[in-house]
């Protein structure tokens, strides 16, 4: 192996350009050369790639986002979109890829490890934590965090107003934002795709608690349960009560990575290059009880079981 391609995919998440520095400067330790190439598979396919050397990725560690951009790319699912990437590839001289995404990026990685013989290996980012082979994602701490510290700004507020907040975080299938986020701001309520909330006891708990004179609520619901101003409606339905409502939306996927999230793509990004280079293909690196792992691309793909019942049992013990 002489050459191989880095690419990112798919949502964005803080710590992808800690992981690209990683493969790009863990490749030169292994004499390698890299292409980055840009906006995902769709670069593959429209030839947008350029050689990067160990000082092209100075200065990037603490910066969000991706250096290499990043984009979803259907047409790359389709056969035409595939043989166009791979003849990239060949025309390039790439002998292998290290993919930094997460569901998606990691079914493209399927399709040309398997299909068209491409070893590519996965480097797990994603805020959405929802990767199986790794306790966590590259992107996860750091969305967390970000959303943590505006609720804590939401808090100020919603305690001097005596207020219920609805906020809405990301997060589609997985309620690991929600549910960690309102673990760490102290909220009353998470609402998760995952289940295990009762909405009718919360309302419930609302009123009882106005009654006692308790009447600042902060609730925080994953974007896969509904929207935030729907549900702060059914809530002042149900409870006559005023509500507020807030959507942290894209602000989550932004900003400096956290140092746990800078790590954590430091260590898989080389270890993704490791892979590479002992002849591995289709894997997906990850770190599980601080241990670095690899599983099988369709393995990391498959759903992962977050384990909601305790720490939501936690939540409401501790409200
Ligand atoms: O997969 C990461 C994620 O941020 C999800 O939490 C969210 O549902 C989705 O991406 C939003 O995607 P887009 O930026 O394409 O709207």
């Amino acid at each position: 192996m002489k050459r191989i391609g880095v690419l990112t995919s798919g949502g964005d998440a803080p710590g992808m350009n800690a992981a690209i520095r990683s493969v790009v400067r863990s490749a030169s330790a292994h004499k390698l050369e890299v292409y980055g190439i840009f906006r995902g598979y769709s670069g593959l396919i429209n030839e947008e790639l350029k050689p990067l050397d160990r000082r092209s990725v100075s200065n990037i560690i603490n910066r969000g986002g991706t250096i290499l951009k990043t984009a979803r790319c259907p047409e790359f699912f389709s056969e035409d979109g595939q043989k166009r990437a791979v003849e990239t590839l060949k025309k390039y001289e790439i002998d292998g890829l290290v993919i930094l995404g997460g569901n998606g990026t990691y079914h493209g990685g399927m399709a040309l490890a398997r299909k068209w013989g491409v070893p590519c290996i996965g480097v797990p980012c994603t805020i959405d934590n929802d990767i199986n082979g790794t306790d966590e994602t590259i992107g996860a701490d750091s969305a967390v965090n970000t959303a943590m510290e505006a609720i804590d700004k939401i808090r100020d507020t919603a305690t001097s107003m005596e207020r219920i907040f609805v906020v809405e975080v990301m997060g589609r299938d997985s309620g690991y934002i929600c549910l960690q986020v309102a673990l760490g701001s102290g909220a009353e309520e998470a609402l998760i795709p995952e289940g295990q909330f009762d909405f009718h006891s919360m309302c419930h708990e609302i009123v009882e608690g106005n009654i006692r004179g308790k009447i600042s609520w902060i609730i925080i619901v994953a974007e896969g349960v509904g929207s935030a101003g729907d549900i702060a409606g059914r809530i002042t339905a149900m409870t006559d009560l005023e509500t507020r409502v807030v959507v942290l939306g894209h602000v989550q996927r932004g900003g400096s990575p956290s140092a746990r999230d800078r790590i954590l793509a430091s260590r898989l990004g080389s270890e993704a290059v490791n892979l590479l280079v002992q002849g591995h293909a289709g894997k997906a690196v990850g770190v599980t009880s601080d241990n670095l792992n690899e599983v099988d691309l369709e393995t990391a793909v498959s759903k992962k079981e977050f384990k909601t019942a305790g720490l939501y049992r936690l939540l409401k013990l501790l409200t």
